[in-house]
């Protein structure tokens, strides 16, 4: 059964009224319910649910939809999270795939059954910190410092900050005491093994104050600690636990799910860089701020903030480090063309510091003057300009470090014409310019071998970028065979190629002979372009998991644009009463959601 059949029989099995009347209160008349909009702000309700065609409209804001729509706007969920969400309240038993289904042995049944374990350890774990903190002498360091550095007991209760102590067999007794399989401790990344007697395993947390790391489903996933002392140079600051079957770090950000619900109304989310920051502002009750973990921010990290809002502010430390940190974070948003602000604090301090001394009002006011990064960062470059013609180049090269990045066109002539204003040059020059000087330069990067961490492509579109590892690795081709991304292509010229490899005919070991491809193409820029794509392959160190990634965002670039048309149409048939043309168009809605996904690629943690 495909992800459409499920959401028809979830569809089924809730009622409208019942799920929305649980977090707006409704008045009801006849068939209709009448309440205030929870997506807008409101003082006579407008906001209708209509029990009989099970869908609401807001008359107010012009949202409407179905229950699923209204769960995922709600709670801010992608499709399949919305669909596993009310599966989950409503009992609703969905089905799976033959070799998925739990008990039936495969790897799948057996990877699942081991996470389940590692959350049980970790969770273990937690209320152990826990325990810890408040009830243990050694905790009363932990609860000084949580004292001194202001955290308030609510904060402090929400996240069930915790301690370990400073022992190398505390966490290690408890789990042995529990009966816990001490492997499955260090699976879970809460022990080590010693290198010396291999034999011997203790506790990685130690002396720390322990932040638990949760996942969308309020399961703990991982830990971060930090020291108490001040001065311990000899220990790194923070601790954190290392990548486990289920923590992700490039995946994961610190309280999305707590920011992704506070972004329903103002989808604005803020990004910091750590986990006091991003206490303090849950202290002064500003709920719309995640954070990373202690490493570089990732393409897919940006695809939830995306996902969940329409505009990023980053809000790191206002020192050297924060701002190189800042730029560095910039090219990706470029590339995943999210709208990307900053906030400047004064010199020195850090969002924890600035919410000490000038509240969370003084934050907003930050907030107001926010400032747009790429602007921010191109106005930085051109103060370098020492004046001088040389200087001139030299500058244009240096900026291609953003403007390589910005595709769109909008936003592209923008910067230029910033550019052009500064350094006195027409846009016809500087646009040449930056031409010639990036067919000198060719910016994709290859790879390392030993790299783990994925380098980011720095020139090509998110189309491009496909093509290229489908070129450079043409057994991938028949795993986009399945897919809708080929059709969504908006680049002609890549497109042509696209669609050549579509029809390429699949080879047993996959040793796809792409000359074949070459001769096919009619269009004489696609055979330069495909010529230039196949010299210029570069390895990739997961090419299986770039293209699904790459794939997954095209297919959300295509999804918003459709659903921004039919949420126009909706609003023009909701105008015009045309109540057989508001249930179409929310039929389409609902198959936009569910199109392209099946069942099997939903998590399977139901
Ligand atoms: P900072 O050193 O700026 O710490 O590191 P901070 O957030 O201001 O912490 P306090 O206020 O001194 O307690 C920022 C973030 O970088 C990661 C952590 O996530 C930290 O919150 N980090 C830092 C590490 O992972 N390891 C480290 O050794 C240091
Ligand atoms: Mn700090």
């Amino acid at each position: 059964m495909d992800n459409s059949g499920v959401a028809t029989l979830v569809k089924e099995a809730v009622d409208i009224v019942d799920v929305i009347g649980q977090v707006v209160p409704l008045r009801r008349n006849g068939n209709r319910h009448l309440g205030l909009c929870p997506f807008h702000q409101e003082k006579t309700p407008s906001f209708h649910v209509d029990a009989q065609n099970q869908f609401y409209y807001c008359f107010g804001c012009g949202s409407g939809g179905d229950v699923l729509s209204f769960v995922m706007k709600y709670r801010n969920l992608a499709f399949g999270d919305a669909l596993r969400y009310l599966a989950e309240r409503y009992n609703i038993l969905l089905p799976e795939k033959e070799h998925n289904r739990p008990g039936h042995g495969g790897p799948a049944d057996a990877a699942r059954k081991e996470r389940h374990r590692l959350y049980g350890v970790l969770r273990i774990a937690a209320d152990y910190f826990y325990e810890q903190l408040h009830h243990s002498p050694a905790g009363l360091e932990a609860r000084d410092y949580i004292a001194r550095r202001r955290l308030p007991p609510e904060v402090v209760e929400a996240q069930r900050l915790g301690f370990a102590p400073p022992r190398w067999d505390g966490l290690l007794q408890h789990l042995r005491g529990r009966g816990v399989d001490l492997e499955l401790g260090l699976k879970a990344g809460l022990l080590a093994r010693s290198s010396r007697d291999t034999a011997r395993l203790y506790d990685r947390f130690r002396n720390r104050l322990i932040f638990p790391i949760t996942d969308d489903h309020n399961r703990i996933i991982a830990f971060g600690g930090r020291v108490l002392a001040a001065d311990s140079h000899d220990e790194p600051k923070y601790l954190n636990s290392p990548e486990t079957p289920v923590y992700h770090k490039g995946r994961t950000l610190y309280q999305l799910a707590r920011a992704r619900e506070a972004c329903r109304q103002v989808r604005q989310v803020v990004l910091v860089e750590g986990y006091m920051d991003l206490l303090a502002f849950h202290s002064h009750g500003f709920f719309r701020v995640v954070a990373t973990l202690g490493t570089a921010l990732t393409p897919y990290q940006v695809r939830l903030l995306a996902r969940m809002s329409d505009e990023v502010v980053l809000a790191y430390d206002g020192d050297e480090a924060g701002e190189k940190a800042m730029l560095r974070a910039l090219p990706l948003f470029l590339q995943e063309e999210v709208d990307v602000r900053s906030v400047t604090f004064p010199a020195g301090e850090d969002p924890d510091d600035f919410l000490r001394a000038h509240g969370i009002a003084g934050f907003e006011r930050l907030l107001d003057r926010r400032q747009d990064l790429g602007t921010y960062a191109i106005c930085k470059i051109l103060e370098g300009w020492d004046g001088s013609t040389g200087g001139k180049l030299r500058i244009l090269t240096e900026l291609q470090t953003v403007l390589a990045h910005v595709r769109r066109p909008l936003p592209r002539s923008e910067y230029i014409r910033l550019v052009c204003d500064r350094l006195s040059l027409s846009e016809e020059l500087v646009r040449r310019e930056l031409d010639y000087d990036r067919r000198r330069n060719p910016t994709y990067v290859s790879v390392s071998a030993a790299g783990a961490l994925p380098k980011v492509d720095e020139v090509s579109s998110l189309e491009e970028k496909i093509l290229r590892v489908l070129i450079k690795y043409p057994a991938l081709i028949e795993e986009v065979k399945g897919s809708e991304a080929p059709a969504y292509f908006e680049q002609s010229t890549l497109k042509t190629i696209i669609q050549a490899l579509m029809r390429l005919p699949a080879t047993p070991g996959g040793s796809a002979d792409l000359s074949i491809v070459y001769d096919a193409l009619q269009d004489t820029d696609a055979r330069e372009l495909f010529a230039r794509l196949l010299m210029e392959s570069c390895e990739l160190s997961e090419p299986e998991v770039h293209l699904k990634d790459w794939l997954e965002a095209l297919t959300l670039r295509e999804k918003k644009q459709k659903r921004a048309d039919l949420d126009e149409a909706l609003r023009q048939a909701v105008k015009n009463g045309d109540s057989e043309r508001v249930k179409d168009i929310l039929a389409k809605i609902q198959g936009l959601s569910s199109a392209g996904r099946r069942v099997r690629d939903l998590p399977d943690n139901l």
